[in-house]
């Protein structure tokens, strides 16, 4: 058996004499095509705003979105995921201004399709950005009521669906709602809207900077998101998940947090062989970057993180350094 070769008849230096040959033999790439950038769009901003626990990315204003995407298309990015930071005084307790139709993602997904209808728009289906309380559903009794929370998903990606975004993607762990969704998408004639499933999403402490950038973190303060979202000690929660979502016709399914959860990733990809993708997210994002920018980790450590994901499975990531890696891997 080859597990059998023998020093000094085999020599796995030879095959990594030069990076003519390096590249040769190399089991994994990365491409532009692996991966999505996510932006944040900010009602009422002009131009951009730093997100101090984010170093180097931004929010964005309606201008400044489509310069960023014209950007992002000139560097190979095909794909984008929007997040919505909303005004405060447009929060209440049901997230209402979720469903309104000319709400600010609604108006931001027509207008980026208009000037650029290549661009696939990903679209998130979650109330936090626009809940008072911060939590991804409605609060019945101080609990996310899971049935009553469904009916306004569903109306909340028929107004992304209509608004011209390619891809729906909940984010909110209810269950059922993929099913609920798909039908609602049907029967309204989007037969062609994908549906991205974040269908093994943990509750996750890597997610505080994304809150800070899109203001939820004080609106959910104390409360935990752990009776919807899935514990970290859990694995084979994960399976059962994402054979529910796939039966309820979702056609890619994402595992959130990345880094940490790259077992998971593994795990989904070789069980059920579809579309998968994986999300570093916010927290794993400003790690690497900070150390970077501190000098402590050499920039390389960013593209080394991205190959993790591809060693484990995923089809493409979602990462807020895509636009900063475009550059070196169209370099390499
Ligand atoms: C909310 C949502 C979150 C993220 C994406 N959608 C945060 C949360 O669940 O509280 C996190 C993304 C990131 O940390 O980069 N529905």
């Amino acid at each position: 058996m080859y597990f059998k070769r023998k020093f000094p008849n085999s020599r796995l230096r030879r095959i990594r004499l030069n990076s003519n040959i390096r590249n040769l033999i190399s089991e994994f790439e990365l491409s532009t095509n692996d991966l999505i950038q996510p932006l944040f769009i900010k009602e009422g901003l002009s131009g951009t705003e730093p997100i101090e626990s984010m170093p180097g990315i931004c929010r964005h204003g309606e201008d400044s979105i489509l310069s960023e995407i014209e950007a992002l298309l000139e560097h190979d990015i095909n794909t984008v995921a929007l997040f919505p930071v909303i005004e405060q005084s447009k929060k209440n307790s049901k997230g209402d201004e979720a469903l309104n139709s000319s709400n600010l993602m609604c108006q931001t997904v027509s207008e980026i399709k208009k000037r650029f209808p290549e661009i696939i728009l990903i679209s998130d289906v979650a109330l936090d950005p626009y809940t008072d309380h911060g939590h991804d559903g409605l609060l019945i009794n101080n609990y996310v009521d899971n049935d009553e929370t469904l009916n306004i998903l569903k109306q909340q990606s028929l107004t992304l669906a209509q608004a011209g975004s390619d891809i729906i993607a909940p984010s909110d762990m209810m269950d059922g709602r993929i099913g609920f969704i798909r039908k609602a998408l049907d029967e309204m004639d989007y037969k062609n809207t994908i549906l991205l499933s974040y269908a093994a999403k943990y509750n996750s402490k890597f997610y505080g900077p994304f809150r800070d950038a899109v203001n939820s973190a004080s609106s959910l303060g104390k409360s935990s998101k752990a009776t919807y979202q899935m514990s970290p000690k859990n694995k084979n929660e994960a399976i059962h998940e994402v054979a529910m979502d796939i039966n309820e016709g979702a056609d890619i399914v994402m595992v959130k947090p990345g880094m940490p959860y790259l077992d998971i990733i593994s795990n989904i990809k070789d069980t059920f062989k579809i579309p998968t993708f994986a999300y570093q997210v916010s927290g794993e994002y400003s790690m690497l970057k900070l150390a970077i920018d501190k000098g402590w980790l050499d920039s390389d450590v960013m593209l080394e993180s991205l190959y993790s994901f591809k060693r484990a499975g995923a089809d493409a990531i979602l990462t807020y350094a895509a636009k900063e890696i475009s550059k070196e891997i169209t370099n390499k």
